[in-house]
C-alpha cells in the first residue's frame, strides 16, 4: 500500500528555510513512491498551551485537522530551528496539542508508531543541530520512531535560489536520499 508523509516545519515564518528544507525531503520521499503532504504550522496554530483551556480548544477545527493529518499520515518529515540551544515554541504547542486526548481518544495515537525524518539548518556553521536531539528526545517520548539519520545543514541562507529552489546539489541529493530512507523503513 502507498505509504503516506506529511511534512511540515516548526516555524510559523512565512520564508522559513526549514520550510524549504522539508520540501527538498519530501521530494524524496515522494521519488520513492509515497503520497505526500505539506503544510503550513501556522494554520493550525493554536494559543500558547494552557491546561485550563484545554476543553475549549482541543476540539477546535484546528487541533482536530492537524490530528486527524498527524493519524492518517505513516511517516512526518519535520523541520525544527534551533532556538536558543533547543526547539521552537512553535513546535513545542503543536505536538503539545496534539497529544493531548480528545473526545476520549488517545492523545498519542496521533506520533505512536509514526516513523519521523528531523531537519534543522542555520545561518552559521553548526546548522542548528542542538535542537535535534532535543526534538527526537520528545517525538521518542511520546513513541515517535526518528529515525537515526538526520540532516543538520550549515549556511542555509546560501542553499536556494530567490524563488526557493535549491541550488546546492550535494545538499539536495542528501536531503532526498532522507526522504527515501524514510519512506523505504515505513515500507
Ligand atoms: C529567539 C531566537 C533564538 C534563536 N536561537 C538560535 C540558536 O540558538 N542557534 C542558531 O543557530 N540559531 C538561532 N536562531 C536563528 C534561527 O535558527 C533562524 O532564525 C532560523 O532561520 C529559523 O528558522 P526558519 O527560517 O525556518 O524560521 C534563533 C532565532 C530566534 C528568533
Amino acid at each position: 500500500m502507498t505509504k503516506k508523509i506529511l511534512a511540515f516545519a516548526g516555524s510559523l515564518r512565512k520564508d522559513s528555510w526549514h520550510k524549504k528544507l522539508v520540501k527538498v525531503i519530501l521530494a524524496g520521499a515522494k521519488n520513492a513512491g509515497a503520497e505526500v503532504t505539506f503544510i503550513n504550522l501556522e494554520d493550525y496554530e493554536l494559543p500558547l498551551f494552557n491546561e485550563d483551556k484545554v476543553a475549549e480548544f482541543v476540539v477546535s477545527e484546528r487541533n482536530l485537522k492537524f490530528r486527524e493529518l498527524l493519524k492518517s499520515h505513516d511517516g512526518f518529515i519535520i523541520g525544527t530551528p534551533e532556538y536558543n540551544s533547543a526547539i521552537t515554541p512553535a513546535l513545542k504547542n503543536a505536538i503539545d496539542w496534539a497529544s493531548v486526548p480528545v473526545n476520549g481518544e488517545e492523545g498519542l495515537v496521533t506520533f505512536k508508531g509514526k516513523f519521523v525524518a528531523l531537519v534543522s539548518g542555520s545561518a552559521g556553521g553548526f546548522g542548528g543541530i542542538r535542537g535535534l536531539p532535543i526534538t527526537r528526545l520528545i517525538l521518542s517520548n511520546i513513541g515517535a520512531h526518528v529515525i537515526s539519520d538526520q540532516m543538520a545543514v550549515p549556511k542555509v541562507t546560501e542553499k536556494f535560489d530567490a524563488s526557493g529552489n535549491i541550488t546546492d546539489e550535494k545538499l539536495k541529493s542528501q536531503l532526498e536520499a532522507l526522504g527515501k530512507q524514510l519512506v523505504d523503513l515505513i515500507k
